[in-house]
This record gives structure tokens, sequence and C-alpha cells, in this order.
């Protein structure tokens, strides 16, 4: 896969998709702009989901700043709702940049299972469910909402073997 070397690129995926993991194997820490990350600098808890709102204006007004400034910025949320999505969007479109999805593509059943394995996640498995039924109805859109490339990683295999490279 070749990105441009300047995008916004939205990772795509179920909470335990992966998506956090493959952003650290690919990008710089900076690059980065995750969405536990803002919730923490608002609210001091990265799973308050009240906090959500003033997270995501705080994400979308510095992936902002760095376009402006020609930077590669990669959001690292679920982005599995379509206003999540069209938000992103938007923040390139303002700033002359293409927008990118990659989505994490991974069964919800291996999701679950990492999921209850981790200490910094509670949610209920209706949550996960909510998430996969979102994703599924995404794909089916995505490419109509405005994404100028869209890479669909299908399972785990698809995921460990993907290599980045940028368009010369
Ligand atoms: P949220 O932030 O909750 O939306 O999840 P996420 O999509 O960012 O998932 P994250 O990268 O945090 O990974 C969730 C868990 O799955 C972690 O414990 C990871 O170590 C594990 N994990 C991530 N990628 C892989 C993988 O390719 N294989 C295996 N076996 N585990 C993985
Ligand atoms: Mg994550």
């Amino acid at each position: 896969m070749r990105l441009p070397e300047l995008c916004l690129v939205a990772l795509v995926g179920i909470s335990g998709s992966g998506k956090s993991t493959f952003a650290r194997r690919h990008f710089t820490p900076t690059q980065v702009l995750s969405s536990d990350a803002f919730r923490a600098m608002v609210a001091d808890d990265e799973n308050d989901q009240s906090a959500s709102s003033d997270a995501f204006e705080a994400l979308h007004f510095v992936a902002g700043k760095r376009l402006r400034a020609g930077r590669l910025t990669v959001v690292d949320a679920t982005n599995v709702q379509a206003h999540a999505r069209q938000a992103i969007v938007q923040v390139a479109r303002e700033h002359d940049v293409l927008p990118v999805a990659i989505v994490l593509d991974v069964p919800e059943e291996e999701c679950w299972a990492r999921t209850q394995a981790r200490p910094d996640r509670d949610f209920g498995r209706p949550v996960l469910a909510r998430q996969a039924r979102d994703l599924r109805r995404s794909l089916k859109q995505l490419a109509k909402e405005g994404f100028r490339q869209v890479h669909v990683l299908r399972g785990t295999a698809a995921i460990d073997a993907f290599e980045l490279g940028y368009e010369k």
C-alpha cells in the first residue's frame, strides 16, 4: 500500500481490532492522534465517554494544525460511525489534504477475547456487538464518504503482512 506523503489517515475498527498497535508499528508517536489520549487530556480518564465530544473537538483542532503545517496525521479512534468519519473528511478537505481510510476488520470474537484480557477496558459485549454492526454498515459507505483511498485489511494475517510505503 502506498499512501500520499501528506494525508489524513482514519483508522477504522472495533475496539480490540489492533488500531493502536498498528499505529505504533507504522507511524511515529507524534503522527498519531488517539481519542483515548484526548479523553485523558480533557477529562483525566481515557475511558470517560462523556468527554468524547470535547476530546474529538480538540483532536480535530490539532489535526487541522498539523495538516496546515504539512504533517501526515493519523486518527486512532474506532471511526465506525459515519458522523465520526465525516468530521475527519471535513478537516482534511478544509486543509486540501487527502483523507484515507485504513480498516482493520478483525472478527468480533477475537476482539472480545483480547478485550477481556485488557486491564484498561471494561465495557460489555453489547458495546462491541454494536461497533461490529456499525462497521459492517460502514464498509459499504466508505468510498462514497469522500475517502480517496480505502484499504481494508481483513483478519490478523493481512494486518501482520501489511507494509506501508509512500507515493513518490
Ligand atoms: P481500542 O483502543 O479499544 O479501540 O482498541 P485498539 O483497536 O486500539 O486495539 P489495540 O491495538 O489496543 O489492541 C488490543 C489488544 O489486542 C492488545 O492487547 C494488543 O496487544 C492485542 N493485539 C493487537 N494487535 C494484535 C495482533 O495482531 N495479534 C494479536 N494476537 N493481538 C493483537
Ligand atoms: Mg486503541
